[in-house]
């Protein structure tokens, strides 16, 4: 008895807090919810220069001269025209006639690459292209790597016999770094010789593959632990019109086949308009599957509902003609998971990839609305249900995180019964500090959320990618961790932005033709994506969640592969907050100290340029005495605390 009376006298002390501190408990014994893995992912969209010009390695623009301009991206000099009869390609016909008469001017071309072409000393590029000599007279051909300057310190020659079309590959080591280099292709002997498909790759790709994708562009999606790869976007699945949709199937296949297609971001921004901005899909949907792979992601490929972009062209294709729309979709789940007795799954097999990629999600249509996208919708669920009952479906809540066109479709997409609704919001901080409990009243029994694009746009700085964007799309995610029941896949968009070409500001990554750049918002989303944890804790302050009291936002996960428990503190105040944490449902002495990853800014107006990353996360230990955790979280600060369990 009289133990039990100073138990409860120690406790009662305990709970008194010190004046302004603030007191958070977390119940250890009982997972309130399971966080799916695929909850913190990333989205691919081809927009500034993402992918041509960016993940795509190939530094070479227009390689196959089918832009409508087939000299754009090219300086012609000398005898050279372009022509398509008896071509190398069907489907890419253009190909250039040069031609040198043996006289003192020589004839060829330069290509500019993406914005320059960005090559660095002592590395290796490959060099291929498709060439036939017409009148079967020898040539040599002068491959020639030209510095900003002008000038061209390499030269390799490639001697050209025979007739009819054939592969020439020559592997140049770059005697120079500079991120605006030229490629210099000439005929260099008195002759004629056709050429197609001129390309220059890194040799060194992410897992050196040929037709790859950037190294260091790819580590940085590694290094965020992705649950889930969306691709190929975005608008760019609508199209400006219904013929520049994306068409997955003109995306696989030998490389130099794949026909060209505009890019939805070309002309968007009357005041920042890119005319040479198309897809060459080299980057395709073969290559976007074996990334998710690479990655650890699971793949969602999103796909055309036959609506065009309802902001551009709104091209509507009639109900009756649907047909081939779903048929892409119910091909493409073939494509990626089906044997290799059937005519897509062989087509994967011929690729390289006779494994299935296990896919088990599609999402139908993009930012869509209206009456138009539920009947369309409605269409592709029943017959991806009926063929394939355990592909997921995802519809979409539309353009904006509410209003008329949000407040129609939900309901929509529960009465077609989808299993995810992607919701896309671009807000400001404010928005994000104050939704963090969105999901706090969502429906539990309906179809689960997609947060497929999110950003936060700090209008008054121009949009920045700066640390307040960063701090505030955190605390939102505590609230998205909260509700991880609702919630099964949250992705920030857009993913990568070229710093001498982009459209659409922020972006996650920034890059240069030479280098990468991890802004404040990557940070927070790599240190959620490494720890995500696996179930949900129960965490409380004064008896309720913590969304913003004082500036603070934190969130509670067990993971059950470690027995470690993951805090998520958010402090948004500019001054320090002094917190405790008492850490229910644990036998005394059983919560061990841990480590902090901590991201923190005096003034949450930095940014991270290409030159310098100033806001980076750093480690620190912290110690539990006996149950408790007591921190002091400094202003402007986010932090992800990991303590392990001891099992006895
Ligand atoms: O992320 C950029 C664009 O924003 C996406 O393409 C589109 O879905 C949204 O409007």
């Amino acid at each position: 008895m009289r133990k039990k009376g100073l138990a409860s006298i120690f406790a009662l002390l305990l709970a008194v807090t010190v004046q302004g501190q603030h007191v958070m408990s977390v119940d250890v014994s009982k997972p309130v919810a399971r966080i799916q893995p695929t909850m913190y992912g990333i989205f691919f969209e081809d927009i500034n220069f993402g992918a041509d010009g960016g993940l795509y390695a190939e530094l070479v623009k227009n390689r196959s001269f089918e832009f409508p301009q087939p000299f754009v991206g090219w300086t012609p000099f000398g005898n050279v025209t372009v022509r398509d009869e008896a071509p190398c390609f069907d489907r890419n016909p253009h190909y250039v006639r040069i031609v040198n008469d043996g006289g003192l001017l020589r004839a060829g071309l330069d290509n500019e690459g993406y914005r320059g072409i960005g090559l660095k000393q002592g590395e290796e590029y490959r060099f291929t292209a498709y060439v036939r000599i017409p009148d079967a007279a020898p040539v040599k051909l002068s491959v020639e790597l030209v510095n900003a300057g002008g000038e061209n310190p390499l030269k390799k020659e490639i001697e050209v016999r025979g007739s009819g079309w054939q592969k020439v590959t020559a592997v140049l080591q770059s005697p120079f770094t500079d991120a605006h280099a030229r490629l210099r292709v000439l005929l260099s002997t008195a002759g004629t010789v056709d050429i197609d498909h001129i390309s220059l790759f890194p040799v060194k790709t992410w897992k050196n593959r040929e037709n790859g994708l950037r190294a260091d562009l790819v580590q940085a999606l590694y290094d965020l632990n992705p649950g889930v790869f969306r691709f190929p976007g975005g608008c760019i699945i609508e199209g400006n019109s219904l013929a520049t949709r994306y068409q997955w199937k003109n995306s696989v296949g030998p490389v130099e086949n794949r026909p060209l297609n505009e890019n939805r971001w070309n002309y968007t921004f009357k005041h920042k308009a890119f005319p040479d901005y198309f897809q060459s899909l080299g980057l395709g949907f073969y290559e976007y599957f074996l990334l998710s792979e690479d990655i650890g992601a699971e793949p969602l490929p999103v796909l055309s509902c036959g609506l065009s972009c309802q902001y551009e062209s709104n091209e509507v294709v009639p109900l009756e003609q649907l047909d081939p729309y779903v048929q892409d979709a119910l091909d493409l789940i073939e494509f990626a998971n089906g044997a290799v007795t059937t005519e897509w799954g062989r087509l994967r097999a011929d690729m390289g990839h006779p494994e299935p990629f296990g896919l088990k999600m599609i999402g139908i249509g993009n930012e869509q609305w209206g009456e138009v996208y539920p009947e369309r919708l409605e269409v592709f669920t029943e017959a991806i249900r009926a063929r394939y009952p355990d592909i997921k479906v995802v519809g979409s809540s539309g353009p904006s995180a509410g209003g008329d066109k949000f407040d129609y479709l939900w309901p929509e997409m529960k009465r077609i019964g989808v299993d995810l609704v992607d919701e896309h919001y671009y807000m400001a901080p404010d928005w994000f500090f104050a939704n963090a409990t969105r999901y706090d009243s969502y429906d539990r029994k309906g179809p689960k959320v997609f947060a497929g694009e999110y950003a936060s746009h700090d209008h008054a700085t121009g949009k920045a990618n700066n640390f307040l964007a960063a701090l505030s799309e955190a605390a939102f995610m505590t609230g998205l961790e909260r509700n991880a029941d609702v919630v099964h896949l949250a992705t920030y968009a857009p993913l990568f932005a070229h710093a001498d070409a982009w459209q659409w500001n922020p972006d996650l990554i920034w890059f240069d033709n030479l280098r990468v750049m991890r802004t404040p918002s990557y940070y927070v989303q790599q240190m959620y994506g490494m720890n995500p944890g696996t179930d949900v804790l129960s965490l409380q302050m004064e008896g309720a969640p913590v969304t913003g009291k004082d500036g603070l936002y934190a969130t509670a996960a067990l993971d059950g592969n470690t027995g470690e428990v993951i805090l998520k503190i958010v402090n948004a105040a500019g001054k320090r907050n002094d917190v405790r944490i008492d850490f229910d449902g644990l036998r005394r002495g059983k919560l061990v100290s841990g480590s902090c990853t901590y991201l923190q800014a005096d003034d949450p107006k930095t940014v991270n340029t290409l030159e310098q990353e100033v806001v980076v996360p750093r480690m620190r230990p912290v110690q539990v005495a006996d149950r408790f955790l007591h921190l002091e979280l400094q202003p402007y600060s986010f932090g992800v605390y990991r303590l392990q369990i001891r099992q006895k």
